[in-house]
């Protein structure tokens, strides 16, 4: 049974026989499931379990780009386009995914409109997602980067009025990751952050006590940046 919602909608034959041509695997935390520059071409449909996507530099520097939760894809550039896998996707989790020969996730598209539109979203999505980011490490210095990522990361906290949190808490080498700097500055912006009432460390989570006033605060350096 194909239980991914990419295929949602589609009649249960050919989920079937779509189904009859993956492979399903399990996969252990930190297991490296797609290495960068491999030449494999395989699509991945996350069925449980979460994935970090990243490049790292050869002297060990990483760049995350995202981390993928079940319902998502990975691998579908390569499949795509032939060319060597563009990062790193490892797994967070222990996870299981579904592995669709390149073949049939392209014969899939061009033959399932509703589907092909899922994947066009999502690649559009994706460059919205990275213009941000550009955009972001362009104009921003650090402090409103770390604004602007915590922000992203947080969801309301329950029983919280205008509180948010991250949890489980990230981790600070995870966010320079994210924004792009060293380990030490984001810790010294947190720092600040709590010394400001505006975080607070609980266990189980990083608490955004004013989400507003960051976005407030993130509103003026964008207004201000020339
Ligand atoms: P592929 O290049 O085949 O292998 C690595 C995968 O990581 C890639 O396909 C995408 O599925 C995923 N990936 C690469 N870059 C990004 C990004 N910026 N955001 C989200 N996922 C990405």
């Amino acid at each position: 049974m194909l239980r991914i919602a990419y295929f949602e909608g589609l009649d249960s034959a050919e989920a079937e026989r779509i189904a009859r041509k993956c492979i399903w695997r399990r996969v252990d935390e930190h297991e490296l499931v797609v290495d960068y520059d491999d030449r494999s071409t395989d699509v991945y449909f996350i069925v449980s379990g979460d994935l970090r996507v990243l490049i790292r530099t050869p002297a060990g520097k990483e760049v995350i780009l995202c981390d993928l939760h079940p319902g998502q894809i990975f691998g579908e550039m390569a499949a795509i386009d032939g060319a060597e896998r563009s990062a790193n996707v490892s797994a967070l989790t222990k996870s299981e995914l579904c592995i669709m020969p390149s073949s049939v996730f392209k014969n899939v598209l061009f033959s399932q409109p509703a589907v092909c539109e899922k994947v066009l979203r999502l690649l559009t999505k994706r460059i919205r997602d990275l213009n941000a980011r550009l955009f972001e490490r362009s104009v921003l210095d650090l402090r409103h980067r770390l604004y602007a990522e915590l922000l992203r990361l947080a969801l309301p906290r329950k029983g919280h009025e205008g509180q948010s949190i991250i949890s489980p808490p990230p981790l600070q080498h995870d966010l320079a990751a994210r924004i792009g700097c060293r380990r030490e500055q984001v810790n010294r912006e947190v720092q600040a952050m709590i010394h400001e009432g505006l975080a607070e460390k609980i266990r189980g989570g990083l608490v955004l006590l004013r989400p507003a006033t960051l976005e407030q605060r993130l509103t003026a350096c964008l207004e201000q940046a020339g």
